[in-house]
This record gives C-alpha cells, structure tokens and sequence, in this order.
C-alpha cells in the first residue's frame, strides 16, 4: 500500500519525506487555511518536495469552472493530481481532465456506488473518507472493502482506491487489509505508526545488556 501525507504543513511535509517512505501528498481547502499560506507557493513548494502525486482541489463548483482551475494548477507541476468532489459537475470535470492528460483525485465519496461512477469518469483516484463515515456511525472500512470487490470485478476500472480521512493507526491497517491502494495519513498517525510499546521496552532491555559487554561496533 502507498502511503501518501494528508497535510498542507511543507515542514511536516519535508521532514517525513526524509524517511523515502512517502509515495504522495494529499491538500484540501480546509488545510491549505490552516497554514495561512499561498495555495499555489504551497502546492508548489511541496511537488518539489516529493515525486509522487500531490493532490490540489478546485474549489469552484461548476464543471467549466472546475476544469479552468484545474488546468491552472495542473501547470505548478508535473506531479500535481487534481482534487474535484463527488458532484456530478466534479465528474464531468474529471473526465475532462484525465482525458486531458491530468490525473484526477475525486473527493468526498462516501459510497460504493460514487466510487463506482468516479471510475467511469476515469478517476485516477478516489477518496472514500472512512473517519467520516464512522462519525456518522456508519464503517468506513466497509466502504472500502465494497468498493475494492467492485473495481476487481470490472478489468476496465483501473483507478486506485486512497482511503482517506485517517484517524487512527487501526484505520491505516484495516485499510491496508480492505484493498485500499493508497492510505492517505495526517503526520501525527504515520509517525505513531512505528509505535509500540514492546518495541520500546524490547530497545531499552537489549541497549541495558549491550552497555554491560564493554563493545562497541564502531
Ligand atoms: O483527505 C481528506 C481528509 O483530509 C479529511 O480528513 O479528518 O477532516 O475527515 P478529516
């Protein structure tokens, strides 16, 4: 499973690049305001920062307005995916988009059935929000797992399923265990991600013994 950072802060952004395990970067309006900074010095800044796609959402509404916004930002970088909701608008502007040349990453699916016209719309990705569901008490991870068994049924259906809105170490996990292609992870989770409480006592028991043999490797 990719792994791609669900934030806009470049600092975060950098510092787990660093580790070689991040595949991607996913932005929505909601965290781009919370830097308080430029969307497009952002947008850019972090395609410099990682290979992998880096998804910028349109904010207009209207499918001519969606593919208009969507090109200009699709021009900040080669490695920018185009973010578009789950409207009927945001479809048709995602299969302008892609047929164009651009990948697109429809957003704010909630159901097996968005999923599934997001992929005939030609959808490089979509976005199921899993934390969101369950807050309405629904199981998000359901929802992947319906929507994997769906896309493996149809040859023709090539896009990835980014499970998103992550709030925990067991959605990244259960995700993984749905199909998901993608998680898409806030900073906090992934680096929690390494955490366990063995793995520290099990570091802190073989560094005590290690002191006591007097050796160093180096
Ligand atoms: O990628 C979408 C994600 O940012 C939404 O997460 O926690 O706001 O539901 P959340």
């Amino acid at each position: 499973m990719k792994f791609f950072v669900d934030t806009a802060d470049t600092d975060e952004i950098r510092d787990l690049a660093a580790t070689g395990l991040i595949d991607g970067v996913t932005t929505n309006p909601s965290l781009v305001a919370k830097t308080g900074r430029d969307f497009t010095e952002v947008v850019k800044e972090i395609c410099a920062m990682v290979d992998g796609p880096v998804s910028a959402e349109v904010t207009a509404l209207e499918t001519d307005a969606m593919v208009e916004e969507g090109r200009k930002l699709a021009k900040i970088a080669d490695n920018v995916a185009i973010k578009v909701p789950l409207t009927w608008d945001g479809l048709k502007a995602c299969r302008t988009l892609t047929q164009g040349g651009t990948m697109v990453n429809v957003t704010l699916c909630f159901s097996a059935n968005q999923a599934l016209l997001a992929a005939k719309a030609g959808a490089t990705f979509i976005s199921p929000f899993i934390g969101r569901l369950d807050d309405i008490g629904e199981d998000g991870i359901e929802v992947i797992r319906d929507i994997r068994a769906i896309y493996d049924n149809y040859d023709a259906l090539s896009t990835e399923i980014l499970a998103a809105s992550i709030r925990s170490e067991d959605h990244v996990k259960r995700s993984a265990l749905a199909g998901a292609d993608v998680a898409t992870v806030p900073p906090q989770v992934l680096r929690d991600l390494t955490k366990h409480a063995l793995t520290d006592k099990g570091l802190a028991a073989f560094m005590a013994d290690w002191e006591k043999t007097g050796q160093t490797i180096l």
